[in-house]
Formats: C-alpha cells, sequence, structure tokens
C-alpha cells in the first residue's frame, strides 16, 4: 500500500478569482463563516499532535486562495519550522504573491505552484472571470518574483480547456525552454463547473504530448514528483513538463494524500464526500488528539478501499457539493 504522508490544508475558502474551470460562472458559494474556519491554534495542534503522529511529514497549503488567509505567512513559519516537516509548500493562483513573495521565502517557503492558464491577457481575464482591471501582468510578477528569489521547484498549473486555452499549449511549453520552470498541464475535471465540461470536455495528455513532440521531440524525464504528474522535458530544456492525467489514466494506485478542508474536514479522496470526518468538532468538543489520532488511523486503513477510481470514467460528470474552490484543488 501507498504511504499517505501528504497532507493538503485548505486555509480559507475564499478566492479572489472566479475561474471558469473551477466554479461555475455567476455562482453565489457559500463561504465558511468565520468562526466555522479552523483557527490558526486548532490548526497547528492538528499537524502537530494528530497529523506528524501518524506520519504526515509533507504539507501543502491550499485555498481558495491562501494568500487571502490572514496571518498567512506566521502559519507558514509555524508549520516550516517544525522538526518533522519535510516538505512544505504552496498552491496559489500568484495574484498577491509579488509583495508577499520575500516574506514567505524569510519564513521557510521553498516552493510553490501557481496557476497560469494563459500568457494571454485577455483570455486569462476570461478564464479566471475578470472584468475589472486586467490582472495576468501582476500574476506573471508573482511568478517573477518567486524564480528571483530561488523557490524551487517552481511549478506553473494549466488547467486545459479545449477551445479555450488548448491553441498555447507549445507556447506555453516553451516557457520550460530557457527557463528552470515546470509548467503541467492538468486535464479538466467534472469538478466545480459540470456545465463547462459538458460544453467542452477534455483533452487527454497523450494528445498534447504529441503536438508537442511533432514540435520539439520530448524526452521522459527521470525528475518524478511526489504528486501525480507524470513528467517530460523538451530536449535540453531548462525546465520540465508534467501532466496530470486524472481522466484519462486513473493514479489513484498511487495517491498519497489526504485533503483537510478550511473548517476542519478531513477527506480521504478528492472525490469522496461521505467518508470524510469532522475533526474540528471533534477538536471542540474537547476529544483528545489521541483520539483523533485513532480516528485518522482509521480512515487511512480504509482509504485504499474508497478511492473513487470507477469516476474516472472520462465521461462521469458526479455532482459533488463542493467546488474545487473549496476542497483546494
Ligand atoms: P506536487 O507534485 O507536490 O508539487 O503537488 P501537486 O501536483 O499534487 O499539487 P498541485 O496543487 O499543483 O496539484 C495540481 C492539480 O493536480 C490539482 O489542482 C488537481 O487538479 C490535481 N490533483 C492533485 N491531487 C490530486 C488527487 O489526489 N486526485 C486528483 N484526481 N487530482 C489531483
Ligand atoms: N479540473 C482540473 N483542475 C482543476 N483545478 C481547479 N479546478 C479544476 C478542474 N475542474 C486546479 C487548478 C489549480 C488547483 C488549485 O486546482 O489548476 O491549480
Ligand atoms: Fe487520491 Fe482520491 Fe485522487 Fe484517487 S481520486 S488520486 S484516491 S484523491
Amino acid at each position: 500500500m501507498n504511504q499517505v504522508d501528504y497532507l493538503r490544508i485548505s486555509l480559507i475558502d475564499r478566492c479572489n478569482f472566479r475561474c471558469q474551470y473551477c466554479m461555475p460562472e455567476g455562482a453565489e458559494l457559500d463561504y465558511i463563516l468565520k468562526q466555522q474556519l479552523l483557527t490558526d491554534k486548532e490548526l497547528l495542534i492538528l499537524i502537530e499532535e494528530v497529523f506528524i503522529p501518524v506520519g504526515f511529514t509533507r504539507f501543502r497549503l491550499t485555498g481558495g486562495e491562501p494568500l487571502l488567509r490572514p496571518r498567512v505567512v506566521e502559519l507558514v513559519k509555524a508549520i516550516a519550522s517544525l522538526p518533522q516537516t519535510q516538505d512544505l509548500s504552496m498552491t496559489t493562483n500568484g495574484f498577491l504573491l509579488a509583495p508577499m513573495a520575500q516574506n514567505l521565502y524569510d519564513a521557510g517557503l521553498r516552493r510553490v505552484n501557481i496557476s497560469l492558464d494563459s500568457l494571454d491577457p485577455d483570455t486569462f481575464d476570461q478564464i479566471i472571470g475578470n472584468r475589472g482591471r486586467p490582472r495576468w501582468e501582476q500574476v506573471w510578477q508573482g511568478i517573477h518574483a518567486a524564480y528571483r528569489l530561488g523557490f524551487d521547484p517552481l511549478k506553473l498549473n494549466v488547467v486545459v480547456i479545449p477551445g479555450v486555452n488548448d491553441h498555447e499549449v507549445l507556447d506555453l511549453a516553451a516557457l520550460t525552454i530557457d527557463k528552470q520552470w515546470h509548467v503541467r498541464f492538468i486535464e479538466f475535471m467534472p469538478i466545480g463547473n459540470s456545465q463547462l465540461f459538458g460544453d467542452r470536455s477534455w483533452i487527454s495528455s497523450e494528445e498534447l504530448r504529441q503536438r508537442i513532440r511533432e514540435r520539439w521531440g520530448l524526452t521522459e524525464s527521470q525528475v518524478r514528483g511526489n504528486g501525480p504528474a507524470d513528467v517530460f522535458q523538451i530536449p535540453g530544456a531548462k525546465g520540465t513538463l508534467g501532466f496530470i492525467s486524472q481522466m484519462s489514466e486513473c493514479f489513484c494506485d498511487r495517491c498519497n494524500r489526504m485533503r483537510l478542508s478550511a473548517d476542519g474536514w478531513l477527506r480521504p479522496c478528492l472525490l469522496n464526500e461521505t467518508d470524510q470526518i469532522d475533526l474540528k468538532t471533534a477538536l471542540r468538543a474537547g476529544i483528545s488528539t489521541i483520539e483523533l489520532r485513532e480516528q485518522v488511523r482509521n480512515l487511512l486503513a480504509i482509504k485504499p478501499d474508497i478511492n473513487f477510481k470507477q469516476r474516472y470514467s472520462g465521461t462521469a460528470t458526479g455532482v459533488y457539493t463542493r467546488t474545487m474552490s473549496q476542497i483546494g484543488g
């Protein structure tokens, strides 16, 4: 059985973007009320007294948009300074990153994954649902700020949507040629906006690789991350190309992660809404962290049986009550 040692921690369900693939257009999402969010203190208790003792050593901070969480730099510092933390990373949309990157680095964050779905500012605004001042440039600045500071690896996530940004795949792939960036193409999943998914569907990683192969050639990279991406490289490029193929190729068998929502639910699988456990309510009810460890261990034990492999049929558009922004990707 795979070792499950990687926890994705959603710090907040709010987001300053409205990405089409992540939530239905114009949707009014019910945000978690402030008093329902795990406090910094509760989160740190869960990490130190529950997750680390049962074997979690790698943590990723997600959202919504994690940089919207008040005191996020202090939280990063607290988690990074735990001796058992082997890896701490963040998945962000990058909009607030430029002015915060230095402080995050100083607090101990060493790697970030940033969404960049387009190199064209208009397409970018269309994808993120922005009708105000253009936002692409500020994200681009965030990426460069992280790069200059030495965040490594620096990963750029692209959710590929047919007819929206798939024509940019070669341009996005080309970013890896002279920068040590890791561009990852993610197959669009029917979570968050099933209408868009129904209209547009998805493109397989193999088809994208074929396009890239025809242009430059493509070699399998020696680098393998700890995540679901298959890693390739344009010959001679500084960076790599990752392909996250959850639609065409089920990677549940090598799943190494669980997810903690901003309101303290521990979800054993991205798509599993029935077996999650409510750690926050238990903690607030005074249940001991020793007992909570037991609950987490029990969930770990049944995890392989509750992966929703069958939902990866490629056509399934399951109904999930939470959007990706609420789960944290
Ligand atoms: P590292 O390899 O550690 O950098 O992490 P990662 O690639 O898992 O992190 P990131 O947040 O960048 O994830 C990229 C995307 O991969 C997510 O937003 C999801 O779309 C997808 N993904 C990550 N984990 C899972 C998973 O467990 N199941 C499925 N189906 N998709 C996942
Ligand atoms: N399909 C695939 N990936 C998604 N993400 C959000 N919604 C979807 C979806 N429907 C990913 C984004 C971002 C991360 C937080 O979640 O790429 O990097
Ligand atoms: Fe892991 Fe669940 Fe994703 Fe499968 S579907 S890879 S079990 S989180």
